[in-house]
């Protein structure tokens, strides 16, 4: 029975692989840093599958993901938390917040920081903020309890505040990657349905579509 389950929902599959393919965002990674509880790491990569981003890196220093991504996709507390997300998203881990930085910068990544407050040179309020003005970007956020590190905040471009209202003084990490990916990847749909590099140069004769068709 369940092989005949298996057997049926594979073409599915393939066909929602096949259609969101063209509308995952191209060089944009999420970065957690120090992350202390593997729920919340889960709710990430979960935010990051469903928004197309490309990858997730997590600064591990406690060693509490594998060191590949194969035995990162099996671990049974990330399937159940991210929803098998991670089975599909990509995830590297680093042993220390200067590692992470190191290897985003060789590959020519700016990094942009999240905090409910003011760090750094640069700040904006999330739906201030250009994230298209990057061709390569990663987007970091911090620690349940301590926040974002001052290393993270150094090598920085902006740090990006989502506007707080009420009494409390930050939001989760799953609420605030959720509602600052939605705002990056927005942007930089529209900005790859526009253009065709990175160099606001060549705009294309038709826009690509930015939104998946709803299914009935
Ligand atoms: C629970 S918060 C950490 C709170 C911590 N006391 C601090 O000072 O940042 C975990 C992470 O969520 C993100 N975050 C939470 N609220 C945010 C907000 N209003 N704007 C931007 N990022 C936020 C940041 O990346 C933060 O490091």
């Amino acid at each position: 029975m369940e092989t005949v389950e298996k057997a049926k929902s594979k073409p599915s599959v393939r066909k929602r692989a096949d259609a969101i393919k063209k509308f995952r965002c191209k060089n944009l990674i999420a970065v957690i840093e120090n992350p202390e509880d593997i729920k919340n790491i889960g709710t990430v990569i979960r935010n990051v599958n469903a928004l197309g981003v490309e990858s997730v890196y997590v600064v591990d220093p406690r060693k509490s993901l594998p060191e590949d991504w194969q035995e990162i996709r099996d671990r049974k507390s990330l399937m159940k938390t991210s929803v098998s997300a991670v089975k599909w998203t990509f995830v590297k881990r680093f042993d220390s917040t200067q590692e992470c930085i190191e290897h985003l910068q060789k590959r020519g990544f700016a990094s942009i920081v999240t905090s409910p407050h003011v760090k750094g040179k640069t700040n904006v309020f999330l739906h201030e903020g250009d994230y298209t003005q990057f061709s390569k970007l990663a987007v970091w956020f911090g620690n349940e309890k301590r926040g974002i590190s001052e290393l993270a905040v150094e090598s920085c471009e902006m740090c990006v505040a989502i506007p707080m209202f009420g009494m409390i003084e930050s939001l989760n990490l799953g609420t605030s990657s959720g509602i600052t990916l939605y705002e990056v990847t927005k942007q930089r749909r529209q900005y790859q349905s526009e253009y065709k590099s990175s160099k606001k140069k060549r705009k294309r004769s038709k826009p690509l579509p930015t939104e998946m068709p709803r299914e009935e």
